[in-house]
């Protein structure tokens, strides 16, 4: 906070709301940064606004692409989703069944001894031929545990790294790239943007970007900058809030809700 005040030149008193992470995630960082928020808006009488994790993620990819009323694809170590803004919500119209698509690419990158994250050496590796992996579609929502295990079998047989990185980035990205497509048919929208970390793949923006540009839609990619967690996509969806007079009494109440998930979100801004 310190560093941040000084790179922007402000001061404390200038400031006008505390802005914090609520959730989703685990408890204990949830918790150990809603105190430190909620100590700081005591102490300098300052509107205090937790927002919703991924929601944050979402807001700044709209900022800095400028997209409109995009289909999200939300691909990161902790979340894998794909959403848009329906009736009032933001909606989920496909998820992950179990684990998300980064933290899948950080156990095969581990197994393969790469430096973490895993999800940036893949990509760089992966320059082999297709092997088959199990493809896991059910319905809008997508799942990577059976892929992840296949994947650390083949590389035990003795299959090459390259082959196996090439393989697992061509399967969990079709299958993406699928659901996506179906939530633009779906909803009629003319936008696709990418956020998260898995985001700044470039195999998976050109994946996208051929499924799009067959559709007539554009794609837009966050910047990569803001594409990880950081302070800024925090801050600037509570700027929305505040500006909007959001309230929901039962996070305000709570403080953190490690299991707040984006279609429970009072969205007042859009
Ligand atoms: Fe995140």
């Amino acid at each position: 906070m310190e560093r941040a005040l000084k790179v922007s030149g402000l001061s404390l008193e200038e400031v006008d709301i505390i802005a914090y992470s609520a959730g989703p995630g685990l408890p204990p960082p949830l918790i150990f940064t809603a105190n430190f928020a909620i100590q700081l808006s005591s102490e300098y009488e300052k509107k205090l606004i937790p927002v919703n994790h991924c929601c944050a993620h979402l807001e700044i990819g709209k900022l800095k692409t400028r997209a409109k009323d995009p289909i999200f694809v939300y691909l990161s170590g902790g979340n894998t989703q794909i959403i848009a803004f329906v009736e009032g919500k933001y909606r989920i119209f496909g998820e992950t069944l179990d684990i998300p698509i980064g933290n899948c690419l950080d156990v095969v990158a581990r197994e393969m001894n790469l430096p973490m994250p895993g999800g940036p050496e893949i990509e760089k590796i992966a320059k082999g031929k297709y092997v088959e992996l199990p493809y896991v579609v059910k319905g809008m929502d997508v799942s990577f545990s059976g892929i992840q295990t296949a994947c650390l079998k083949l590389l035990k047989k003795g299959v090459s790294k390259e082959d196996v990185a090439y393989s697992l980035q061509e399967t969990c990205f079709a299958m993406l790239t699928e659901v996506a497509e179906r939530a633009l048919a779906h909803t009629g929208k003319k936008e696709v943007l990418l956020v998260g970390g898995v985001a700044a793949n470039k195999r998976l923006q050109e994946m996208m970007n051929i499924m799009c540009k067959e559709r007539g839609a554009k794609m837009y990619v966050v910047p990569q900058k803001y594409a990880a967690d950081n302070g800024v996509n925090i801050a600037w969806t509570g700027i929305l809030a505040y500006k909007s007079n959001w309230e929901d009494p039962k996070i305000l109440r709570n403080k953190i809700n490690s299991k707040w998930r984006i279609d429970e979100v009072n969205i007042t801004w859009i």
